[in-house]
């Protein structure tokens, strides 16, 4: 019988060449098409990182405007959507709501191949997705977007209500910059697997969506929070936090399949939630959680290099700006979704199935 190289969890396996990004575990350093991801979060918007990623460069000024312009108009759900999302019950998780809505926006115009315009409809319109919940679970009537505000802080507008501050959309499209892309992670992966047999744009992020929700991937920022609630005092951080290991548990919001020293994302998010939350009692509740899980893996995985990762310090910053805990993956969907359709255009673009094998260790028949 054959058997073919075995590598649970596709570990250390490339299985395409990218230009869009590069992780580097080791040395901590993360770039998005020859920028530092870093400086990008620091100097740019959501919008320019997205025409980044999608086009290959920094917009110049009119690029930037017809973007902003493609973008604006493409916010509004058509009513269908809003239809199908009202049907769905109320105690249906967020993730799995935005999961059908983008499902939902499916179109006959959207076979394949994938296309820009595609592209930027769908981002438009994640946003609204989730306010378009959001409000309905608080009882209230669906904002429409405002056409006067860019991408976060007409979501910011959308989910409270009120126009955010300047410090608050520039700490969230920090954040969204910081996650808008990351190479060969599991949504990304679910998404060019599906990208890969040629279906279509919507059924790509309907899958990565899908991967996202997971605790081990996207669904670890609201787990911190929970953490960090569960622990409630400094004095309880150490038994807390022993304990789970003594029981085998993990610590949300530390390790990383690739990095092995600080997730740079996580040391960014850092300094963007200490800016917003300088007299916090949970910030600093959560900083020495941090402190004490680091020395405790230190003491109950000796040599497996486990570091904070970007979910500790996302949850912070959506904290910091008023997002709900149910939010933190949804938002973080918002933002990888970038990252995900431009790996799209990129399979579509050179495209061979992906197709894996398995080893059979089952019986013969006699
Ligand atoms: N807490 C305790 N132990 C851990 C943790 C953790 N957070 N992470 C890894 N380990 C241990 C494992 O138990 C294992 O120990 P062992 O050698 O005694 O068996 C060892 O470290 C290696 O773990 P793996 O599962 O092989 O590491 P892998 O690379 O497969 O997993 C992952 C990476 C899933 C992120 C893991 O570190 C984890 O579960 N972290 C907690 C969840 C989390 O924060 N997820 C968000 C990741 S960031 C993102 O996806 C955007």
């Amino acid at each position: 019988m054959t058997t073919h190289t075995l590598a649970i969890g596709l570990d250390g396996i490339a299985v395409a060449e990218t230009d869009l990004s590069l992780v580097d575990g080791q040395n901590g350093l993360l770039v998005y098409r020859g920028h530092w991801a870093r400086d990008l979060a620091i100097h740019h918007t959501f919008e320019e990182v997205a025409h980044l990623l999608w086009y290959g460069h920094l917009p110049s000024a009119q690029e930037l405007a017809e973007l902003q312009d493609k973008m604006r108009a493409n916010r509004e759900l058509p009513a269908h959507v809003k239809g199908i999302l009202d049907l769905i019950p109320a105690d249906v998780d967020m993730m799995s709501v935005l999961r059908t809505g983008v499902s939902a926006l499916a179109a006959p115009d959207h076979a394949w191949p994938p296309s820009l315009d595609q592209v930027i409809s769908l981002t438009a319109k994640m946003p609204t997705i989730v306010a378009h919940r959001f409000a309905r679970l608080a009882g209230r009537e669906p904002l429409n977007p405002r056409q006067d505000l860019n991408h976060t802080a007409n979501y910011l507008y959308m989910l409270k209500g009120q126009e955010p501050s300047p410090a608050h959309v520039r700490a969230l499209d920090a954040y969204l910059i910081l996650t808008q892309e990351h190479g060969m992670n599991a949504s990304t992966f679910s998404g060019r697997v599906v990208a890969s047999t040629q279906s279509d744009l919507i059924s790509s992020i309907t899958a990565a969506i899908g991967a996202l929700k997971g605790p081990l991937h996207g669904g670890a920022p609201s787990e911190v929070t929970e953490m960090i609630e569960a622990i409630g005092t400094k004095e309880n951080a150490e038994p807390w936090l022993r304990a789970k290991l003594e029981n085998g548990e993990r610590l949300m919001g530390f390790g990383h399949r690739v990095y092995k020293t600080i997730d740079p994302r996580a040391t960014a998010l850092r300094v963007v939630a200490s800016q917003l939350s300088a007299d916090d009692p949970w910030f600093d509740l959560a900083t020495h959680v941090e402190q004490v899980g680091l020395k405790l893996l230190d003491e109950y995985k000796p040599g497996r290099k486990l570091h904070t990762n970007v979910e500790f310090f996302a949850a912070a910053v959506m904290r910091a700006v008023g997002l709900d805990d149910f939010l933190f993956t949804p938002t973080f969907a918002v933002s990888r979704v970038v990252g995900w359709s431009a790996h799209v255009l990129e399979q579509a673009s050179n495209n061979r199935i992906i197709r894996p094998q398995s080893n059979y260790i089952g019986s013969m028949p006699e």
